[in-house]
């Protein structure tokens, strides 16, 4: 008998331009996994709603995330692509993870407190049980493994607590998930002023979006930020010019990369060749993804039945999960 593929969740919020932080920080392993594991992708409506309540755009957002998704190479054949609103489930379940998780822990996480910072005037419940909306997303597939970065391994500690909670009150159903990656595959990929990672709430000057023209990636390249170059040879490289070589390490060949780097090294780099070539490599890359994208995005048919049959997919999945959780906590009455 076939062995049972381990269950793979993960969310993305509608609220921007995919751009190569997310698609080397995150996508790319998605599209990876889909092969190899049973795989859940959820675009993250509710939780947008939580930062951005205004929702003027949100269909679009939506949209465009999805074909943006299919674009980067996501499979709808071979995935589960959906829109968590669709999932009723999900927030039965939220509901009932409430309960499991304790407000002064929900008042320490790192992301509540960095949004009570960035917007005081919307300091909303929604917010501070953010993590719990993203357990429900996980563990309403009963997944174990979760592709997500650094910064979202709090929220997937908390998951597990969660479900050991619910597992120990009410009878064990969740397994415990875990954040996953392939050891080195993800690349942090900066901002192109060097001044931190690449993303959407940044300048979208130093930012790089899948939807960028070729003249807008070359104009971008361009005026990244460089200096004069290194005045001894083997220095260690600032910010911005190792952001730089991250970028042609993803997109350009390795002969590229090792000649600029030995350039560096010998101090005999010239930072306009360097993003001139980059631009060029750069374009490569994102202009057959943007093409892909605006294609599927066009062809409304079968956009609709992407998202019909994700939400179908996923909503077998979630029922036979909340019936188990219905079970376990005694929540049948006639
Ligand atoms: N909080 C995640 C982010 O900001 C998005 C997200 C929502 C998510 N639900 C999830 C990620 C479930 C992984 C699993 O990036």
């Amino acid at each position: 008998m076939e062995k049972k593929k381990d269950i793979v969740l993960s969310g993305i919020r509608p609220t921007g331009f995919v751009h190569l932080g997310n698609y080397f920080g995150a996508i790319r392993n998605w599209v990876r996994m889909q092969d190899e594991f049973d795989c859940y992708y959820c675009i993250v409506d509710w939780h947008s709603l939580t930062t951005h309540p205004d929702t003027k755009t949100l269909r679009t957002s939506v949209a465009r995330l999805m074909a943006e998704l299919i674009g980067s190479g996501l499979d709808p054949e071979k995935c589960v692509l959906y829109i968590q609103s669709g999932v009723p489930e999900i927030a039965e379940l939220y509901l009932c993870l409430n309960t499991m998780a304790y407000t002064g822990e929900l008042e320490k996480t790192a992301t509540f407190k960095d949004k009570v910072r960035q917007n005081p005037n919307n300091v909303n419940a929604g917010l501070l049980t953010y993590p719990v909306l993203q357990a429900a997303d996980i563990l309403i597939h009963r997944a174990v493994k979760v592709p997500v970065g650094k910064d979202q391994e709090q929220h997937i500690e908390m998951t597990r607590n969660y479900a050991e909670r619910f597992n120990y009150r009410y009878g064990n159903i969740f397994p415990l998930p875990y954040a996953f990656n392939y050891g080195d595959s993800l690349s942090k990929i900066k901002s192109l002023d060097g001044t931190g990672k690449m993303s959407k709430s940044e300048n979208q000057m130093n930012t790089l979006y899948l939807a960028d023209d070729d003249d807008m990636i070359r104009k971008k390249i361009m005026k990244a930020k460089t200096d004069s170059g290194p005045s001894s040879s083997n220095s260690a490289k600032p910010d911005y010019i190792e952001g730089l070589f991250t970028l042609m390490k993803v997109v350009s060949d390795p002969d590229t990369v090792n000649k600029f780097e030995t350039d560096f090294n010998n101090c005999t780099i010239r930072y306009g060749d360097m993003k001139k070539q980059l631009a060029e490599d750069m374009i490569k890359f994102i202009a057959p993804i943007r093409e892909k994208i605006s294609f599927i995005h066009k062809d409304e048919k079968y956009m609709k039945m992407v998202m019909e049959n994700g939400a179908t997919k996923a909503r077998a999945s979630a029922k036979a999960t909340l019936q188990l959780v219905k079970d376990a906590i005694g929540l049948k009455y006639y």
